[in-house]
């Protein structure tokens, strides 16, 4: 299975001077978690980092470092997201068929949660890992006033991996920048397509680091992980 991770961010709700990728939890940084799960899965046998060329020399650094045994592509990130993950799609060698795509910032998620998500992915055209939310969800319009309260088990919070095929997903990204389409996910981009896109269990502990509390919320759940007898 191919796997992108798009690693191209600024982290600017981080609030710190770099990629907050970059940033060390128990000594390690955050892109060195994420890269650690990918190669110790059974199912993924292609990596493509997508980041910004500034950063090139400290993902190389990491890479070494974890002396991984996957071959890693370095791939040019865009200036959105959306932008990212079409130069890693465009990068994808002929023969990628399917692809899973998970954000270098949610450095917790499991290897047998790609696992998961790759086996899924061979009987169908999309899907995404997710989880049940936990809170109501309000609706409201510009003034803040709410519009409508949407019934909850109906309501999953979209995680990453995202995976999809290829093709499809191309065709769906091109779509998207002719007709000015953004989007914060790529499953947004399939359903605009009206292609099927279907949810995977995710996982409770795959957070997205974005503000300084994630950074410690992620270091206790690591902790847990790595110090607890299991
Ligand atoms: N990302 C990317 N290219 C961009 C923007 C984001 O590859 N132009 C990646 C980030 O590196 C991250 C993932 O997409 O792994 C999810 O994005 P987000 O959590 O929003 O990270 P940042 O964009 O770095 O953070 P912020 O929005 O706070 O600046
Ligand atoms: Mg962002």
């Amino acid at each position: 299975m191919y796997f992108l991770i798009p690693a191209a961010g600024m982290g600017k709700r981080m609030g710190s001077d770099r990629n907050k990728l970059l940033l060390t939890l128990l000594g390690k940084p955050l892109l060195a978690w994420t890269l650690s799960a990918a190669e110790a899965s059974r199912q993924i046998s292609w990596i493509g980092i997508i980041g910004q060329p500034d950063n090139f020399a400290d993902f190389k650094a990491i890479i070494a470092e974890l002396a991984l045994t996957k071959p890693v592509e370095l791939i040019k990130g865009g200036e959105t997201r959306q932008e990212s993950v079409n130069n890693g799609l465009q990068a994808l060698p002929p023969s990628a068929e399917r692809v899973l795509i998970h954000d270098g910032a949610r450095c917790l998620a499991t290897p047998e949660l790609f696992d998961r998500c790759a086996e899924a992915l061979l009987t169908c055209q999309g899907l995404i890992a997710a989880i049940p939310v936990k809170d109501t969800i309000k609706i409201v319009d510009k003034t803040n006033l709410i519009k409508d309260t949407p019934e909850r088990r109906y309501l999953w919070a979209a995680q990453t991996p995202q995976g999809f095929k290829v093709q499809l997903l191309k065709e769906c990204h091109e779509k998207g920048r002719k007709l000015g389409w953004e989007v914060t996910d790529d499953a947004a981009l399939f359903e605009r397509c009206h292609f099927p896109v279907q949810i995977v269990e995710g996982e409770e502990t795959n957070l997205k680091v974005t503000t300084p509390i994630d950074l410690a919320i992620a270091e206790f759940i690591l902790r847990q992980r790595l110090f607890s007898n299991q």
